[in-house]
């Protein structure tokens, strides 16, 4: 009698203890505006849609500047605040991200449509996915239901990864994050689009580490261009496509040229030189893999969903921002 009391008191405990355990972690759903804001997913298209048109290259930018939201602190909007000289977004890490107006601008029509309701950190999940589409890649849904965070803090960026870390580096910075080395060598194929500076390519063209000169790995057919476009001493300001040949297109072409000889960054021609990182970008060039094979496309959107959701902030963690620059 006593034990089935006891019974009964432990089931209603679980019970009770996972109603908590289920409010208290919030998810992320797709479609989590369509009751409180309907047009907020169509806003953002449409101004990522603008600003592609009067600069292409903004569609780079503004997948990138996810990645970096995300890696500090997860992606809670934390490296859009402008208004201290310690934010996160002045780290050295961070240098060359933008987009930052483009977000603000989108933020300013939602807030006059739908004010105090769409996070910072969702319009900047949501601007990457649509960059990712105008520039001919897959369209794919966004969870969304971000917070935005209330800590900026330039120290916390400082392990972002650089392009001259070792393979292992790179591994262990994803794995930090809770990403394996098949969404490393996924997110990595972001370098699809966009550019660098010369300013990243010195060290591997002239001063390679050990022992100095360039990059064993460059394809002695890549050396010369690569050295042409960005010559010693030369402008580190110059810019140059990271997926040679197919710079402006998404597509897996940036995988063929990593796997060639041709990848640009020392980082991206870095994920051959491990075995787990080269089998991933293996199995997409199978002689049977457009029948067969895994979907490079397909990979890609499940990794950039996963990296979506690295430490957000939900339900009533955080704060939904007036402005992204700046707390409320
Ligand atoms: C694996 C570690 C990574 C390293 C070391 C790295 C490094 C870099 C560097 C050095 C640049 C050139 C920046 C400039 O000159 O302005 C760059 C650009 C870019 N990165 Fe990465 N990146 C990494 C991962 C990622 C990830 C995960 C994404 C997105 C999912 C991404 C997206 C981009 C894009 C789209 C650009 C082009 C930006 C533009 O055209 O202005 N990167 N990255
Ligand atoms: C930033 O982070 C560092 C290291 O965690 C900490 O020492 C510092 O107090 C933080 N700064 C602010 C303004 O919170």
């Amino acid at each position: 009698m006593v034990s089935k009391l006891m019974q009964v008191m432990a089931l209603v405990l679980v019970l009770i203890f996972g109603f908590f355990i289920g409010i208290s972690k919030a998810q992320l759903s797709v479609g989590f505006y369509t009751e409180t804001c309907p047009d907020a997913e169509s806003i953002v298209g449409a101004t990522v849609r603008d600003a592609a048109l009067s600069n292409p290259n903004i569609l780079a930018v503004l997948l990138r500047l996810h990645f970096h939201d995300c890696y500090v602190q997860g992606c809670d909007g934390s490296i859009l605040i402008d208004n201290d000289p310690d934010a996160e977004k002045h780290a050295f890490g961070h240098q060359g991200v933008g987009g930052y107006e483009v977000i603000e601008i989108a933020k300013e029509k939602l807030e006059s449509q739908c004010p105090g309701v769409v996070s910072c950190a969702d319009i900047v999940a949501l601007a990457a996915r649509d960059a990712v589409a105008l520039a001919n890649g897959p369209a794919y849904q966004v969870p969304t239901g971000r917070r935005d965070g209330r800590v900026s803090n330039i120290s916390l960026a400082a392990d972002m990864p650089d392009v001259s870390d070792s393979i292992q580096q790179l591994k262990s910075k994803f794995l930090d994050r809770g990403l394996s080395e098949k969404d490393l060598v996924l997110l990595s194929a972001a370098h699809t689009i966009g550019t660098t500076a010369c300013f990243f390519m010195t060290d591997r063209l002239y001063n390679f580490f050990p022992g100095g000169g360039s990059d064993p790995s460059i394809s002695p057919e890549f050396l010369p261009e690569l050295k042409a476009k960005c010559p010693q001493d030369g402008d580190v300001n110059v810019r140059l496509p990271m997926d040679q040949g197919s710079g402006e297109t998404f597509d897996k072409k940036i995988l063929e040229n990593i796997r060639g000889g041709f990848a640009v960054l020392q980082s991206d021609a870095s994920l051959m030189e491990d075995e787990a990182t080269k089998s991933v970008i293996d199995s997409y060039f199978g002689p049977l893999n457009s029948q067969f094979g895994p979907s490079f496309e397909e990979d890609f959107v499940n990794s950039m969903v996963k990296m979506g959701q690295i430490g957000v902030e939900t339900g009533s963690d955080g704060e939904i921002r007036r402005v992204c620059g700046a707390f409320n």
